[in-house]
């Protein structure tokens, strides 16, 4: 066990890990320019929030959360998901007093006892944003287009969007009685799991990945079947701009999302090709949780993209990943060398480059076979001979061109490229 990871848990190293920094960058950068900023709550709350908030007849709250008691006794739990939390800290900061609405972000694990298997973890990890505060259906389009042009800009434009409006808790309880007296008739069909929800929270009898179960359903009413007026405007409005902005949409009715805080539109992202977790994101609105937690009646809407999902996504195209490179490898020789080299490496790095060196006093031969190994750009060759003349040998690896330059000349030659890069 001692060097066995926890089950549902990944290790991430080079260059995979590039893959990573460069997704959450593009993330970033879409969230900014559609003026999301970032906000990072604990990675544990109290189990109450996510009980109250996320729904206690959900598989999440009664199977999947990891909950422990901490030493003063209070019941903590790694947070299954982000927006419960985002909303307490919007609540508890009084942050609803100030103009709206709040757009945040966040990056971050999640933790779900869930049974490991392809894109399936109990460690993961979500790019999510949550808008609080307006519940314009024009606000519900442009939450999920900016998902989109994120997957846009990782290369990802097969994305299906799957849309549905789940209504609100007036049409729900309309929906519920409905629901249950029809799948009551039909009782012996479902699978056991579906006869155990059918009079808790019989709209996840919907989505059951059973067999049997969908037969059932397909006749079933559903969420968008029984919308009360005002719920129905709102999809219809909610579409209008998706249309107007041309993005392509399946109007799927037996969307129900796994969390019970959702009302009115549910969204979720698919990647059939990636096998059974072929849902690589997904959100909605959710109009009663910020009240449900304790703030005032203000409206909410989100999404969050699992990363891992994502990623598997990605490289079903691809399995290329850039990977960065050495700007330089400064070959030392000798002890003289290192110590004239020490601080010049370190004046190169402040020019924002990289520069990789020798630690071990290996031949010229043997370092210049770890600069190729790394694919470093360029050797900078350090020996007794060089320090002598104070002209260093510039070798560029890739063309094995070489030129003879003072220190002097050396920094100010990176220094202008840097300067140009930056320009
Ligand atoms: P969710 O659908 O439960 O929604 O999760 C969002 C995404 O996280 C999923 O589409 C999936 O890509 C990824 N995900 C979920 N569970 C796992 C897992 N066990 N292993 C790997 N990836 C996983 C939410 O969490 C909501 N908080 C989204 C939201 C934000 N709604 C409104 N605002």
């Amino acid at each position: 066990m001692l060097t066995q990871k926890p089950k549902g848990t990944n290790d991430l190293f080079p260059p995979e890990v590039f893959l990573w920094e460069e997704i959450e960058r593009k993330f970033r950068e879409v969230c900014r320019r559609f003026g999301y900023q970032e906000i990072r709550t604990p990675i544990f709350e109290h189990t109450e929030l996510f009980e109250r908030g996320v729904g206690e007849t959900t598989d999440i709250v009664e199977k999947e959360m990891y909950t422990f008691l901490d030493k003063a006794g209070r019941s903590i739990t790694l947070r299954p998901e982000g927006t419960a939390a985002v909303i307490r800290a919007y609540v508890e900061a009084k942050k609803y007093a100030d103009p709206g609405p709040a757009k945040y972000f966040y990056i971050g694990p999640m933790f779900r006892y869930d049974k490991p298997q392809a894109g399936r973890l109990r460690q993961f990890h979500q790019l999510g944003v949550e808008i609080l505060g307006s519940d314009e259906p024009m606000v519900d389009a442009e939450v999920i287009l900016m998902a989109l042009e994120f997957y846009r800009e990782i290369g990802l434009n097969d994305v299906e969007l799957r849309l549905n409006s789940v209504g609100c808790p007036e049409c729900r309880k309309s929906l519920r009685e409905k629901l249950i007296e029809y799948f009551e008739e039909r009782k012996d069909e479902l699978c056991d799991l579906c006869k155990a929800r059918l009079n808790r929270n019989p709209l996840r009898i919907l989505d059951c990945k059973n067999e049997s179960c969908q037969k059932i359903a397909q006749n079933a009413p559903t969420p968008l079947s029984e919308l009360c007026p005002d719920c129905r405007e709102h999809f219809t409005e909610v579409r209008k701009y998706l249309d107007l902005a041309q993005v392509k949409y399946v109007i799927d009715p037996f969307l129900v999302r796994g969390l019970d805080y959702y009302t009115k539109t549910a969204f979720e992202f698919v990647v059939p090709e990636i096998g059974a977790q072929s849902s690589i994101g997904g959100g909605g609105r959710y109009n009663g949780l910020i009240r449900e937690i304790g703030g005032p009646d203000q409206p909410g809407i989100g999404f969050a993209l699992g990363e891992e999902r994502t990623i598997l996504a990605l490289k079903r195209k691809s399995e290329e990943i850039f990977v960065p490179v050495p700007d330089l490898f400064v070959c030392l020789l000798g002890e003289e060398a290192r110590e004239y080299g020490f601080p010049l490496i370190n004046e190169l790095r402040r020019l924002n480059l990289w520069v990789e060196t020798d630690y071990q006093g290996k031949s010229l031969k043997a370092q210049l076979k770890a600069a190729n190994r790394l694919k470093a750009k360029a050797a900078l060759i350090i020996g007794e001979e060089e320090l002598k003349s104070g002209r260093f040998i510039l070798r560029d690896l890739e063309t094995g061109e070489q030129v003879e330059l003072s220190r002097d000349e050396l920094i100010k030659k990176y220094a202008k490229e840097r300067g140009k890069d930056n320009a």
